[in-house]
């Protein structure tokens, strides 16, 4: 059989040409979202009148028909149909004769890409909300685990103030969950409906928009024709969603990458989740949260293709925008095998709580709390800085820890200083004194945790 289009033309396609602009490659992902659109749209037609009933159940059926051959596996597509759209359109045609080529009454590869793209994007939408889930799940569990187990928490790297590991874990969860609810907004924008606006301008049948919609699972039809067959506004969407998610995703596996290294020592990821080296026989790399964080540059790439695609492009389709597509496949597939392996591997990590608590007992996290006990004693809190800050220079100098120095070294500094500093040091205390809202007070992290776990099932 000759190409659908083939009417208009005196000579066969360049075979170059056919290579260059066939997409069925990749497209090939949407073959089953096709055949879902197609029957919706075939069944309208029928209920419609603009075909007869008994040629829209011949068309459904050999819909059918392809749609197992293809879940078995059992179907040769082609570049010379060009996409997947004209190849199932080739097969219909080819297993029920000429009927089928009453299909595509009515409808044009424009709004049935553009649906397909919608089909597909809102059921992946929903897996990988479900897979951000189980991280939050993974994060909240360790977090329940060590609530008490103290960590020490950094600006720029530096030690700053001890916290509660459950608090820095449950800082990622909450990232999580915005990621989350931006997927879930996003599914408002997914839910329209492309199908009938046909190439750009609508179509002379009386076709039902709004049945087929509903048919799909679509909340809404778009209404305008050009920009139903154009928009790629919930594609671009998805991509900014993911590209702050694996961005979430990386910041995470840096410090999971930092956290297991010999110097830090304080996690150790399962043997399962790492690799070994082919010439260092003591090697146990953390291979997995390094491509995860590796995996942020296509992410990113993915985004700024399709913006840049997008931003001269005249209404309405344009074959740029076949290229829609790979780098939406691309970073679903990404997004759905990184969730996949974060959350287990946060699951069986195990967390070295005594190294952590070494780590806070040498050094000088817990200054600002001195500070603070001057100043809750009437110095006013700049003059307080300063005094501390001579008192971390003179414990340095003498290789002391600030819980080593004696009372009387501390009263050579301010006669404010009494026996009492010495339970405000501790970092059991430090990290307890923060009880304000949304801190790593131990009281206040058991009431996150409880929130957060709210936010998952
Ligand atoms: N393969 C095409 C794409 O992915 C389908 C739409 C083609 N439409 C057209 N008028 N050439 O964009």
């Amino acid at each position: 059989m000759s190409k659908l289009w083939g009417g208009r033309f005196t000579k066969p396609t360049d075979k170059l040409v056919e290579e260059y602009t066939s997409s069925i490659g990749f497209d090939v992902k949407l073959a089953l979202q096709d055949i879902q659109g197609s029957k919706a749209h075939v069944e309208m037609l029928g209920k419609c009148s603009i075909i007869s009933e008994d040629e829209a159940a011949q068309i459904k059926e050999g819909l059918q028909t392809i749609e197992k051959k293809i879940e078995n596996d059992d179907v040769e597509f082609s570049v010379e149909d060009e996409d997947i759209h004209m190849n199932i359109e080739k097969l219909l045609i080819e297993e029920i004769g000429p009927v089928g080529g009453k299909l595509h009454t009515g409808r044009s590869r424009n709004d049935q890409v553009a649906t397909d793209m919608h089909l597909y994007l809102k059921e992946k939408t929903k897996q990988l909300i479900g897979l951000v889930e189980a991280v939050q799940k993974s994060l909240a569990d360790q977090a329940e685990q060590h609530v008490d187990t103290i960590i020490p928490g950094y600006t720029h790297l530096q030690r700053a103030q001890p916290v509660s590991f459950a608090h820095h874990l449950l800082a990622y969860f909450w990232m999580f969950e915005r990621d989350k609810e931006r997927l879930q907004d996003s599914m408002k924008r997914i839910d329209w409906s492309p199908l009938g606006a046909a190439a750009l301008a609508g179509t002379p049948y009386p076709v039902d928009r709004k049945m087929t919609a509903e048919a799909l699972g679509f909340e809404n039809v778009y209404p305008n024709s050009l920009d139903a067959v154009s928009d790629r506004d919930f594609i671009l969407e998805f991509l900014s969603i993911s590209s702050i998610l694996i961005t979430h995703i990386s910041r995470l596996s840096e410090e999971l990458i930092l956290w297991s290294s010999q110097e830090f020592n304080f996690v150790e990821l399962d043997d399962a989740f790492c690799t070994g080296s082919s010439i260092m026989p003591q090697k146990k790399n953390p291979d997995v949260p390094e491509l995860l964080r590796g995996k942020t540059g296509r992410i990113y790439g993915n985004l700024m293709g399709l913006l840049t695609l997008l931003k001269g492009l005249p209404l309405a389709y344009n074959k740029d925008m076949q290229e829609d597509k790979e780098g939406m496949f691309d970073t679903v597939e990404t997004l759905d095998g990184a969730l996949s392996l974060l959350a287990p591997m946060l699951a069986s990590m195990e967390v070295k709580g005594a190294n952590m608590r070494q780590a806070v007992n040498e050094d000088y996290s817990n200054a600002t709390d001195i500070a603070d006990y001057l100043a809750v004693k009437g110095l006013p809190f700049r003059e307080a800085h300063s005094v501390i800050g001579q008192v971390v220079l003179y414990a340095i100098e003498q290789g002391k820890y600030l819980l080593d120095l004696k009372l009387e070294e501390y009263q050579q500094f301010s006669e404010l200083f009494e026996k009492d500093i010495y339970e405000k040091l501790a970092p059991d205390h430090v990290v307890a004194a923060r009880a304000s809202e949304g801190g790593t007070g131990f009281e206040q992290v058991k009431e996150q945790l409880a929130l957060a776990k709210k936010h998952i099932n």
